[in-house]
């Protein structure tokens, strides 16, 4: 059974009086949770959800500080590709990991295309995220031409190939992928159960037909547009293993109702097994 996680790349937003609200709020519905016996956040309890927060890199030191005796992890929106030195304006992965990011994000849509992030690029972050014992939330998905042009697996396909010529199958094992639709990002328009089901199901195969093990591990999140409405439906969907939450991420109640329903439908996953 694969832990549900569900992440909240903050963006670009925030400043240092709404991140102590927000963390607050999330910590205090976590505790609220766990009282009441609804919920066991964290990742020592059993399959309950893993919540991750991704703020601007400049926040990191303060919500690391402010989630440091929660069941919260930390994750960055990106990282460099470069170990150290004259690199302006970049973070390393050692620096990501004083102060405790578990996850980065790379390859999110905005960077590939607002900051014209190739695959190769990306592929290079991966393997160095991984190298550094971190996490890579590697993001993945076509724009909406590509998919109308019924080339959403030649793209997803590209994507993962790209990583693939640098790093081992087996690498995915410690990997987490995020789907996200690039036309379902920010938009309020989520591609539907069936439409995100259909596309973890063809990368959690792909994987599967180069190793068994890494394809059946592999967590796979749906991302875009995911919010406190819908997330049920897509988290009980069999291949979908959580979400990268944008919007939704800065309403802690929005947030939790997402972690909630992760939680939700691991048992029903569990019952079906
Ligand atoms: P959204 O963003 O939930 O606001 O669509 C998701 C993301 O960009 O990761």
């Amino acid at each position: 059974m694969r832990q549900p996680l569900v992440a909240g790349n903050w963006k670009m937003n925030g400043s240092i009086e709404n991140i102590k609200e927000l963390l607050d709020g999330i910590k205090q519905g976590i505790k609220q949770g766990i009282k009441q016996g609804i919920i066991e956040y964290g990742l020592d309890k059993g399959n309950s959800v893993e919540i991750v927060v991704c703020p601007p890199s400049i926040y990191l030191a303060e919500v690391h500080s402010q989630i440091k005796d929660s069941a919260i992890s930390l994750g960055a929106q990106n990282v460099s590709d470069q170990a150290s030195g004259a690199f302006t304006g970049e973070n390393s992965v050692s620096m990501l990991k004083d102060y405790g990011c578990k996850y980065s994000i790379i390859g999110h849509s905005e960077r590939r295309t607002l900051y014209a992030e190739t695959d190769q690029f990306i592929a290079k972050k991966f393997a160095v995220v991984c190298e550094a014992q971190l996490i890579p939330i590697f993001c993945i998905g076509e724009l909406l031409e590509e998919r109308e042009a019924g080339k959403t697996e030649d793209i997803v396909s590209r994507q993962i190939d790209a990583v693939l010529d640098v790093v081992d199958i087996s690498a995915f094992k410690n990997s987490v992928i995020a789907y996200e639709p690039v036309w379902a990002i920010g938009t309020g328009k989520t591609a539907t159960p069936d439409q995100a089901q259909e596309v973890h199901a063809f990368i959690r195969k792909k994987l599967s037909d180069l190793d068994a093990d890494t394809g059946a591990q592999v967590q796979i999140l749906y991302g875009g547009s995911m919010n406190a409405s819908n997330a049920e439906e897509l988290l009980g969907m069999p291949d979908i293993d959580g979400g990268l939450i944008g919007g939704a991420s800065l309403k802690p109640t929005d947030f939790l109702a997402i972690c909630n329903a992760a939680n939700a439908t691991v048992n029903e996953k569990e019952s079906l097994v």
